[in-house]
């Protein structure tokens, strides 16, 4: 069977964990070397992964490539504008043409049932880069973070503020596959897919939404916000007005535990999601959130080729 990775269940709990695991000690076993210097085993050694964008991406983009190349491989970036998919050419003969010659696909999209067609049709693993319903990869690396600031995820308490969005999704998936709970601070009309939801909590996780922004936060382990405005999305004023309640500031961060951790998928938004004190702020952690993309995707990627 192809290991397809388009949502965290994917992989289930106890694969996540193994991802978790090996992601943390590939990461410790090269502190230091150059970070286009393949690991010593380079276990992906002459695999190729095809990335195709049908958005925007900083981070994505560069720690895919990064890690292609720390495991051996290497990978081969497709803007979707510039290629016939930008032309009408379709997914599915995409997948065809695309599995013969890489050896995993990943894809940035906004309808995640392109995602599902391209696994549907490549006969080879594909990787969810980010879709309008979740963002796994950015979840693992969110994961992987926690636990490097000391917090085991089973039991821990988070607390989401803002926009009801793909990330808060995989996040909410996320807790029901590693046991933690979660407090989801977002204005009515913005809420987040409720089957993430139900599934969260029929797998044992406290999963409560709040209209309070200081409830959602109060005495939280784990405070993440992300952009009100999505790639795709409007940029309606009466959205930034009901967020802005739920902007994470120096005076909400107070409310989490006093050793919370503060995260942010970025591109952050400074002074609407979340302020310049918080991010910058002795608790955020989003810097090693963002390299930690590098380390979680090369656990997922071998993952996906079996080696996990
Ligand atoms: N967090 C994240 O996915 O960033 P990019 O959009 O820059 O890839
Ligand atoms: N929710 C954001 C995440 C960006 C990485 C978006 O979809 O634009």
């Amino acid at each position: 069977m192809t290991r397809h990775f388009l949502n965290l269940s994917d992989a289930g709990a106890d694969a996540l964990k193994a991802i978790l695991g090996d992601a943390v000690a590939r990461k410790a076993a090269r502190q230091g070397l150059p970070k286009g210097r393949p690991d010593a085993d380079a276990p992906l050694a002459g695999h190729v992964l095809a990335m195709v964008f049908e958005k925007n991406s900083t981070r994505t983009r560069v720690s895919f490539d990064v890690a292609m190349r720390q495991l051996g491989g290497s990978a081969v970036i497709l803007e979707a504008g510039s290629t016939q998919l930008g032309r009408g050419e379709t997914i599915a003969d995409t997948a065809r043409v695309l599995s013969r010659m890489a050896d995993a696909i990943m894809l940035r999209t906004d309808d995640h049932a392109k995602v599902e067609e391209l696994a549907h049709y490549a006969t080879v693993p594909v990787i969810n880069g980010l879709t309008d319903l979740s963002h796994p990869c950015q979840i693992v690396a969110d994961l992987q973070t926690v636990i490097e600031r000391g917090k085991p995820l089973a039991g821990l308490e988070w607390a989401w503020l803002g926009d009801g969005n793909n990330v808060l999704n995989s996040i909410v998936e996320a807790a029901g596959l590693a046991g933690f709970n979660l407090r989801i601070g977002v204005p009515e009309g913005y809420d987040s897919d409720p089957g993430f939801i139900a599934r969260a909590q029929a797998a044992g996780s406290t999963i409560r939404v709040t209209r309070d922004a200081a409830e959602a936060v109060a005495g939280a382990d784990v405070v993440v916000t992300d952009t009100w405005v999505s790639m795709g999305q409007a940029h309606a004023e009466e959205k930034l007005a009901a967020m802005e309640p739920f902007q994470v500031n120096g005076a909400l961060m107070a409310k989490a535990a006093s050793d919370a951790v503060f995260l942010h998928c970025l591109p952050a938004h400074r002074g609407e999601e979340v302020t310049d004190e918080v991010i910058d702020g002795a608790q955020s952690a989003v810097w090693d959130e963002a390299e930690n993309r590098i380390h979680a995707q090369k656990a997922i990627l071998r993952w996906a080729f079996g080696q996990i």
